[in-house]
């Protein structure tokens, strides 16, 4: 029997996924965050394959995300993208939430891009701005790699610099070409769903943290035990709580991200069009 969320069955899933999608291997995997999604209308020659189709994803239960694999060019790159993701608050393991990281890899995809939205509570961090991740906390109290450890993946993969310096730097270079300010700053992933309240964003500021979400982390942590470059990006929908007068919805996260997209969609078209090609 093949067990939940290990390597055997993320090449299963990539089998169904590559039936859909043919021969053509992509080098980046793309995850696309609430209301982020749009990104995905900008590959040429799609092939959309719903979460449905793909044995052991689960159906998507949150709003703002659509739910599918995207296989196609993007800049001339072949490029893999998962329109929605899976959480650790919808009640998925960990390893849940990374395991399409998994199939993009056994697909053939060597780089991550990943993106989100996310609460800023550092204080020049202001709704709408880009902020490249330059670190993250893992603030979810556990791990997508606790269990059996997988074939080809590293039993205790090195996080000092989990996110790929070359990578941040091509994402520099790619908005200062367009014109596009950035911030850079430390993400914690929380489990949610419930926000914050004003006490804990007071509690990880004081621990370092400069933007606040509830995704990215397990999916980063999977990428780089099986060496996957990775790099990513937060929108900014809103302060943190307690960080403005303002109460935190979900309704202003998704107007947000809807009103950065057109910026944050050139701004990974450049990126990957950029990216130097693996030998
Ligand atoms: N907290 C947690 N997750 C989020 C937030 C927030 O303030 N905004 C968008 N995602």
């Amino acid at each position: 029997m093949i067990s939940l969320y290990s390597r055997d069955a993320a090449m299963r899933s990539a089998d169904a996924v590559r039936r859909r999608i043919g021969d053509i291997e992509p080098e980046i995997a793309i995850i696309l965050g609430s209301g982020l999604g749009g990104l995905a209308d900008d590959i040429e020659d799609a092939v959309r394959v719903p979460f449905a189709d793909v044995p052991d994803f689960p159906e998507p239960t949150v709003l703002g995300h659509a739910g599918s694999v995207v296989s196609g060019k993007l800049g001339g790159r072949a490029v893999l993208a998962l329109a929605g993701r899976f959480h650790v608050y919808e009640g998925h393991p960990a390893a849940l939430a990374a395991f399409p990281v998994r199939v993009m890899h056994a697909l053939g995809a060597g780089i991550l891009f990943v993106s989100n939205a996310a609460g800023g509570i550092r204080s020049d961090l202001a709704p709408g701005d880009l902020m490249i991740i330059e670190d993250h906390l893992n603030l979810t109290f556990t791990n997508p790699l606790i269990g059996p450890v997988q074939e080809g993946d590293e039993r205790f993969p090195d996080m000092s610099e989990p996110y790929d310096a070359a990578l941040r730097e091509s994402l520099r270079a790619a908005a200062k070409k367009l014109g596009i300010g950035m911030k850079e700053g430390v993400y914690a992933c929380l489990t949610g769903p419930s926000f914050e309240t004003r006490a804990e964003v007071r509690m990880l500021e004081r621990l370092g943290a400069d933007a606040v979400g509830m995704s990215t982390v397990p999916e980063v942590i999977v990428a780089r035990a099986m060496g996957m470059r990775a790099a990513g990006v937060s929108c900014i929908t809103n302060a943190a709580s307690g960080m403005s007068k303002a109460p935190v919805l979900h309704s202003d996260v998704l107007a947000v991200t809807a009103r950065a997209a057109e910026r944050f969609q050139s701004l990974v078209r450049a990126f990957v069009t950029e990216l130097p090609r693996a030998k």
